[in-house]
């Protein structure tokens, strides 16, 4: 587990030194006729924590610290607040004053909830009424409705932690059967999730018969820091927490060949207690025939050389559409390695008019997703989309691998980079 220390204070000293200490004054305002002036943490405070902290920070859930206590969030406030006003928390996205995707309003925290967190940190974090307490624990419906295919790891899988280079994290790839025997198309789909401490992202993919890896055993998967297979030509969609489930419009869907497996990659982060078992896997809502396919095509580039060094190095470029072709785009899955910093994706029309696309300021490997838009955006054909990817290869990156830092190019392993924006379209 990562220390983390804000303003100097590491936020894990704290909680060893104190948790359980409470502290807080849970009967101010008595004598005060203009109560309805002071926040308290039950009306106003739970709820927003509820919905933009807690998906993560609950028992069970991926965050590292559980903000559903009440106690903890008393003790903690300061360096809560610290990590909202760098930006980390909650963890950072796609803008979505770019163009608004589907599940933005719960991935970001506006302004005003930032705003009422602070006040009720300078009126003396009042806690007030625990029977005002409206949360919900931070339990999220991922489920999917009307799924009619689920795959997930065939035996539970316990994550070993081995890697001496990366403490704390390791990627797994399973070949799962999805069990049809004609090829069919998927229309939704959404995450399984098992061992939630431990998921911190996924990504889905298709992997033919023949590119299933060597050494790939179904009962442990494959450590695939260094290997996707076939993926950049297969992604399907990627997942972290706080995503809703993915839904292509009426009539489109993806197709999977009967031949084909579904891969899934997992990033496990190690949080919490050894030896947790894990069996997450994907739920899909399925079609034997769609109208319109989605495909899957990966804008960006392979041909770069991120200089040794360098805390800011970008490369852009367009793709443009073969002849006469004018697609409907959905969303984009936007998709470097560690060293990504920022990533943005425009089209640009025949007259000249620029229009953003996905714009991630920050981006965040551990917190890939596809950004599905809120309304389809229509390509004509003389149409090109650009495409920008920054990265930091500095040795101040935490995600540097290499000490010191060296060039790094194009590559599947995750010390190598990438720079897509897998982007959903309909021809
Ligand atoms: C998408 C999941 C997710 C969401 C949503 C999220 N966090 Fe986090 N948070 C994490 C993870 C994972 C960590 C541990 C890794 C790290 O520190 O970056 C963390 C760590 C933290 C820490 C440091 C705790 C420690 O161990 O020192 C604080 C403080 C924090 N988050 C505050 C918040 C606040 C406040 C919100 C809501 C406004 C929030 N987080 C929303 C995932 C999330």
């Amino acid at each position: 587990m990562r220390v983390v220390t804000v303003a100097g204070l590491s936020v894990l000293a704290l909680l060893t030194g104190c948790a359980g200490s409470g502290g807080f004054d849970d009967t101010p305002g008595d004598d005060d006729d203009s109560v309805s002036d002071i926040l308290t943490y039950y009306e106003d405070v739970e709820p927003l924590l509820d919905r933009w902290c807690a998906r993560c920070h609950r028992p069970d859930g991926p965050g590292s610290v559980d903000f559903t206590d009440p106690g903890l969030v008393s003790l903690l406030a300061e360096p809560m607040l610290a990590r909202i006003d760098a930006g980390e928390m909650p963890p950072p996205v796609a803008d979505p004053d770019c163009r608004p995707y589907w599940g933005h309003e719960e991935l970001t925290l506006p302004l005003e909830a930032r705003d009422t967190f602070a006040t009720w940190i300078e009126q003396g974090k009042v806690m007030g009424d625990p029977e005002a307490s409206s949360a919900t624990g931070g339990a999220q419906n991922m489920a999917l409705a009307d799924a009619d295919l689920e795959v997930r790891l065939p035996t539970p899988y316990t994550p070993t932690f081995t890697d001496a280079s990366d403490p704390g994290n390791e990627y797994r790839c399973f070949a799962l059967d999805h069990g049809r025997d004609e090829d069919f198309y998927i229309t939704a789909l959404a995450p399984l999730l098992d061992a939630e401490k431990l998921v911190h992202h996924i990504v889905l993919f298709r992997i033919n018969e023949t590119s299933v890896w060597d050494e790939y055993d179904p009962a442990v998967g494959v450590d695939c820091i260094d290997d996707m297979a076939d993926s950049v030509l297969g992604m399907i969609a990627g997942w972290a927490p706080g995503a809703v489930p993915i839904e292509f419009p009426t009539g489109t869907g993806i197709k999977i060949l009967a031949n084909q497996r579904i891969g899934i990659q997992i990033h496990y982060f190690q949080n919490g207690e050894a030896g947790l078992a894990d069996q997450t896997g994907y739920a899909f809502r399925t079609a034997t025939e769609v109208d319109d396919e989605v495909r899957m095509v990966p804008v960006g580039t392979s041909n770069f050389t991120i200089p040794a060094g360098d805390d800011s190095y970008t490369r852009t470029g367009s793709w443009s559409m073969p002849l006469g072709i004018a697609p409907v785009v959905h969303g984009v899955f936007p998709h470097m390695h560690v060293l990504g910093s920022k990533f943005s994706m425009w089209r640009e029309s025949g007259d000249g008019t620029q229009e953003c696309m996905v714009d991630m300021p920050s981006f965040d490997f551990d917190n890939q997703q596809s950004y599905l838009f809120e309304w389809p955006l229509e390509l004509e054909p003389d149409d090109r989309l650009h495409f920008s990817c920054t990265w930091d290869n500095s040795a101040d990156n935490p995600g540097q691998f290499h000490d010191p830092p060296q060039d790094v190019r194009y590559g599947e392993r995750t010390d190598e980079e990438m720079c897509y924006g897998f982007t959903f379209i309909q021809l």
